[in-house]
C-alpha cells in the first residue's frame, strides 16, 4: 500500500478487473480487486478502503447487498456501481435508497470513470474532516462547560467571601461609630446609652414611615451621631443640674454645628452631616429651631425623625433633676407639638409603634443589631 488512498473493485469477470488495474495503474491511489462479495468482505477487513466499486450480477451476492453489507460494517465508505445498461433499475433503486454514491455505466468512459474516483476520494476525505472539526467542537464544548462550570463555582466562592468581608467591615464601622457616641454619653452619667437608644428609636420609626434599607441605617447611624458635637462643649454646662443660663444655653446650640464641622472630613460619614447639623430645628421653622432655623421639609427627614426619637429618649430617661416620664406624658408632649416642634408624620409614626409594641419600645435593655433589624 503506497499510495494513501485505496479503492475496491468487485467483479465477477476478471477481464474487467484487470482492464481496470491498467486504467488506473499510474494514479495516485492503490488499488484492490476482488472476483466475489465475500472475498470483497474480507478484503476490507485487512486493508482499510476509502471508496468501494462493484458490479451488480455477481453470483452468491449482488452489488446492492453487498453495498449494504459493506455499509453497515464500514459506514464510512464511499460506495458505487460499475453497471450494464440491463441492471440499471436496480442500481437507480439502490442510488434512491441511499445506497451509493456514484453509478458508472458499463462501457465506461475512462477519463469520466478517473474523475470518478477521484471525486468519490475527495468526498471522502471531506466527511472524515467534518467529521473530526464536529469532535472537535464537541470536546471543546465540553472544555467550556466544564470550565464554565469551574468559574461559576469560583464566582461563587469569591462573593461568599466578599460578602463576609463587606459584613465585616459594616460590623466595625458600627462598633467605631458605637464607640463614639459612647464617649459622648460618657461625659454626662445621666446619658448613659442615650445615643444608642436614639438610634434605635430612629430606625424604628424610619421603618415605620417605610424609607429604604439604605436610609434606614444611615437613620441609625445619624441617631448614633446626633450629639456628637457635645465633645466640643464643657463639661461643667453638660452636666450642670441647675438651669442653664443664657450664655450657657447658647453654648449647648452649638453641639449640632460642632458635631456636622467632626463628621465632614469623614468621607464615609459626609450623609450623615447635615442629618446631624438639623437635628434641633423645628418643623415650623420657628425661631427657636437651630442652628438655620429651617422649616417643613427643608429639614433633612432623618434629622425629623431623630427630633422626635431624641426627645422621646429624653423625656423616659432619669435627669438629675427629675425622675422619668410616663409614657401618658410623652404622648400629650409630641401630640402638643405635633406640626411646630415635631413633623407630624414622625409623631404619628411614633405613635402608631407605640400602639402596636406598647411600653416595650422605650425599654432601656434591648439589644439590637441594625444589620439584622433592617433585613428582618
Ligand atoms: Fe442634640
Amino acid at each position: 500500500m503506497t499510495h494513501d488512498h485505496t479503492v475496491l473493485f468487485v467483479d465477477d469477470e476478471v477481464n474487467i478487473l484487470k482492464a481496470l488495474q491498467r486504467l488506473l495503474r499510474t494514479e495516485e491511489m492503490n488499488v484492490l480487486c476482488a472476483s466475489r462479495a465475500s472475498e470483497a468482505i474480507e478484503l476490507l477487513e485487512q486493508h482499510p478502503a476509502q471508496v468501494v466499486v462493484t458490479d451488480q450480477r455477481m453470483p452468491e451476492m449482488n452489488g446492492v447487498d453487498l453495498l449494504s453489507a459493506v455499509r453497515e460494517r464500514h459506514p464510512d465508505i464511499v460506495r458505487m456501481m460499475l453497471t450494464g445498461y440491463t441492471e440499471i433499475n436496480v442500481a437507480v433503486d439502490a442510488i434512491n435508497r441511499g445506497e451509493i454514491f456514484r453509478l458508472i455505466t458499463k462501457p465506461w468512459n475512462d477519463d469520466e470513470l478517473r474523475a470518478t474516483i477521484r471525486q468519490a476520494f475527495d468526498h471522502f476525505d471531506l466527511k472524515s474532516e467534518i467529521k473530526r472539526l464536529n469532535q472537535v467542537t464537541r470536546e471543546q464544548n465540553f472544555k467550556l462547560q466544564d470550565m464554565n462550570r469551574n468559574l461559576e463555582a469560583k464566582v461563587r466562592e469569591r462573593t461568599k467571601q466578599l460578602a463576609a468581608k463587606h459584613q465585616e467591615l459594616r460590623t466595625a464601622y458600627v462598633q467605631t461609630i458605637s464607640a463614639l457616641a459612647e464617649a459622648v454619653d460618657a461625659k454626662d452619667t445621666y446619658t448613659r446609652g442615650h445615643s444608642q437608644r436614639v438610634g434605635v428609636y430612629a430606625s424604628k420609626l424610619a421603618r415605620e414611615l417605610s424609607f429604604p434599607k439604605d436610609v434606614i441605617e444611615r437613620v441609625y447611624i445619624a441617631g448614633l451621631l446626633h450629639d456628637v458635637g457635645k465633645i466640643g462643649v464643657r463639661d461643667s454646662v453638660i452636666t450642670k443640674p441647675d438651669r442653664l443660663t443664657p450664655e450657657e444655653y447658647e453654648e449647648i446650640k452649638k453641639h449640632p454645628e460642632i458635631g456636622a464641622k467632626i463628621l465632614e472630613p469623614v468621607d464615609f460619614l459626609r450623609d450623615i452631616v447635615p442629618c446631624v447639623r438639623h437635628h434641633h430645628e423645628w418643623y415650623d421653622g420657628c425661631g427657636r429651631g437651630y442652628p438655620d432655623g429651617l422649616r417643613g421639609d427643608r429639614i433633612p427627614l432623618p434629622s425629623r425623625v431623630i427630633l422626635v426619637a431624641d426627645t422621646v429618649d429624653a423625656m423616659t430617661s432619669d435627669r438629675p433633676y427629675r425622675k422619668a416620664l410616663s409614657l401618658d406624658v410623652v404622648v400629650s408632649e409630641l401630640t402638643k407639638y405635633s406640626g411646630t416642634q415635631f413633623d407630624p408624620t414622625c409623631v404619628e409614626a411614633f405613635l402608631a409603634i407605640l400602639e402596636r409594641d406598647g411600653e416595650q419600645v422605650v425599654s432601656h435593655d434591648q439589644s439590637f443589631d441594625i444589620y439584622e433589624f433592617i433585613e428582618g
